[in-house]
């Protein structure tokens, strides 16, 4: 796709930003509109149209609308995808996506040989590539092969699965669990499962596209109120509750761009008093919030039983892939016989399971490693502050935003960090809104007090370097 970003001598850096990000967005919305909105777009040969009001088309015509249609290069994303490709190259930014390392990332990567602090992988408690995590997932390839073939409701268990699914139940000290082949499956099975369309899910603004994807495919009701704002919850659920049968609030334990998390014990306050049951997506916060690492149960000192549906990923502390739920063991029981994710798709490859199995039990065995990194995010957090960079809400749990407020800035400021050493993701518009685009870092119990001296200062050099 031709793309042309407007040449603006005179003006500032910034401005120019800011107008060629302006245009960006407007080609955005363009490529995302009905195809007979590309009617005006006079860089566009052919104006396909479906319109009805439009003078009747031609048979040549119309299928020739139809072939477009049925081109890839015409699906809207795909389209998107190119303008945003297109307005990079045009300012000569590297790609930030799909980088590739040359082996384990932990709180260090190699990326094609050059070494790098790295704060773009969710290795928390750096068990990723643990050796004791290693030989467990090696002897579950021994003794299972690599996958076990076929769904579990059909083709059968494996002893790992409830060695894991027991391990978590006792962690939470919930009756039972279950673990899904994927963390975003988990979310989107087992929302679309339990809710229909007389229900009603009422959800934290920020919360992750799974349990979007989720509440979605359940067909409930979806309404959002503001980032951690229980006065908002509270009076949307006094309006609303009286008209559904079922109603889940669902929040994060950590959320995953800012680093900041719920007053958990407000919220089960609320959902109490609206008889809504409450779901906890833990992805973020196990293994990093809690004295321990067991999540914001224990930040919270609460009962399991306190929230109705507890979710997780093994994808990160857990040095796994996958997802799961624990609670009732009537839930769980429910979604091992109904939930698509679980039913129709195979059952956690062996050595997965064996792998987050044994960094459960590391864990566990050295929660040393949680303390470490509750105090590294600590100390980044306060450096960040000091130097004046702007951290947003985090609390310094893991996860810890630079906003930049530009897409363009983030990214030249990402690719700035790399040059010196430092590997950082750039989150950008429309993961999230263009005034708050950023840096995000991801902790690791194995970053260093140098690793963080050096990054915050690099970075405070940059912002003042790129006039952010
Ligand atoms: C809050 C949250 N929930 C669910 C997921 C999906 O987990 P996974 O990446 O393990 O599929 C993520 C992924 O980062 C997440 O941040």
């Amino acid at each position: 796709m031709s793309f042309k970003l407007p040449s603006l001598p005179g003006l500032t850096g910034q401005l120019k930003d800011k107008l060629i990000q302006q245009a960006l967005e407007r080609r955005l919305a363009k490529a995302n509109a009905p195809l007979e909105h590309a009617q005006n777009d006079k860089s566009t040969q052919k104006t396909p149209t479906l319109a009805s009001n439009s003078a009747p088309s031609t048979n040549a015509e119309q299928s020739q609308e139809r072939d477009l249609f049925c081109r890839f290069d015409q699906f809207p994303g795909y389209k998107q995808i190119q303008i945003l490709h297109g307005g990079a190259q045009r300012l000569g930014l590297s790609n930030p996506f799909f980088k590739s390392h040359d082996g384990r990332a932990g709180a260090h990567t190699t990326m094609a040989g050059k070494p790098l602090i790295n704060f773009a992988s969710y290795n928390y408690l750096d068990l990723s590539g643990d050796a004791r995590v290693n030989q467990a997932a090696a002897d579950a390839i021994a003794r299972y092969g690599t996958s076990v073939s076929a769904s579990r409701v059909v083709s059968g268990d494996r002893p790992i699965h409830h060695a894991l699914e027991q391990a978590i139940a006792d962690l939470y000290g919930t009756e039972a669990a279950v673990v899904f082949v994927s963390g975003h499956a988990t979310n989107v099975s087992t929302i679309g499962c339990l809710f229909g369309s007389r229900d009603l899910i009422v959800h934290d603004e920020y919360i992750h596209n799974s349990a979007l994807q989720g509440i979605q495919l359940s067909g409930a009701k979806r309404l959002s109120f503001a980032h951690n704002d229980w006065n908002a919850l509270d009076s949307l659920l006094s309006q609303q509750r009286a008209q559904f049968e079922r109603v889940l609030v669902i929040v994060e334990g950590i959320y995953s761009m800012d680093g900041d998390y719920p007053d958990l014990p407000r919220v089960i306050d609320i959902k109490r008093r609206h008889r809504a049951l409450l779901m906890v997506d833990e992805a973020h916060s196990l293994g990093v919030m809690g004295k321990t690492g067991r999540g914001i149960r224990e930040y919270f000192d609460l009962e399991a039983s306190d929230v109705d549906i507890w979710m997780g990923t093994l994808s990160k502390a857990l040095a796994g892939c996958g997802g799961y739920i624990t609670g009732e063991r009537t839930l769980v029981e429910h979604l091992k016989y109904l939930a698509p994710g679980f039913l129709y798709s195979v059952g956690m490859s062996p050595p997965l399971a064996a792998a987050s199995l044994a960094a459960l039990a590391c864990m566990k065995a050295e929660p040393e490693r949680v303390g470490v990194l509750q105090q590294t995010g600590e100390l980044f957090l306060k450096q960040a502050q000091a130097a004046g960079i702007p951290t947003g809400t985090s609390t310094g749990l893991a996860i810890i935003p630079a906003i930049v407020g530009s897409s363009i800035q983030a990214t030249r400021l990402a690719e700035r960090m790399f040059e010196r050493g430092i590997n950082v993701q750039p989150i950008l518009y429309p993961a999230v809104p263009e005034k708050s685009a950023r840096l995000r870092f991801f902790m690791s119990c194995r970053h260093t007090t140098e690793d963080i001296n050096t990054t915050v200062s690099a970075l405070a050099d940059e912002y003042k370097r790129l006039g952010i």
